[in-house]
């Protein structure tokens, strides 16, 4: 095979692994701010400054997954209701520590 066709083999598949995207751009890809706000920016009813203090990175991802017995669990109940996001673990993983270090 002829060494540029190697090449673009490679390239395309540096591509397709993904360069990995930011907690706070799949917060915004995932339009979290129509319900939540970081630092006043978004929703302001659903703040999430401070969200690192109060839950560790399991309930945080518990959050994303399974937001119905979450919002059950703490009593929760703002409308419309979170739904259940499935988003890849790597993406998953960015968000939940981006969330993580929303600190006060
Ligand atoms: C349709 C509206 C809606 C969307 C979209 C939404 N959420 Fe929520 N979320 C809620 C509601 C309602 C709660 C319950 C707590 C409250 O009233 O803020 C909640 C709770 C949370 C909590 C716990 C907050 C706390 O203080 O207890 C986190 C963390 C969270 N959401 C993260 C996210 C992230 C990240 C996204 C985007 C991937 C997202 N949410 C998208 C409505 C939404």
């Amino acid at each position: 095979m002829p060494t540029i066709v190697i090449l673009l083999l490679a390239i395309t598949l540096m591509i397709s692994q993904g360069i990995p995207i930011s907690g706070p751009e799949i917060f915004k890809q995932n339009k979290c701010s129509v319900c939540h706000s970081i630092d006043g920016k978004g929703n302001t009813k659903g703040q999430l400054d401070g969200v690192g203090n109060k839950y560790d990175q399991d309930e945080l991802r518990q959050w994303l997954r399974d937001p119905i017995s979450m919002a059950e669990k703490t009593k929760a109940d703002r409308k419309p209701p979170m739904k259940p996001f499935e988003l890849p673990e790597d993406q998953e993983t960015s968000l939940v520590n981006y969330l993580s270090s929303l600190r006060k």
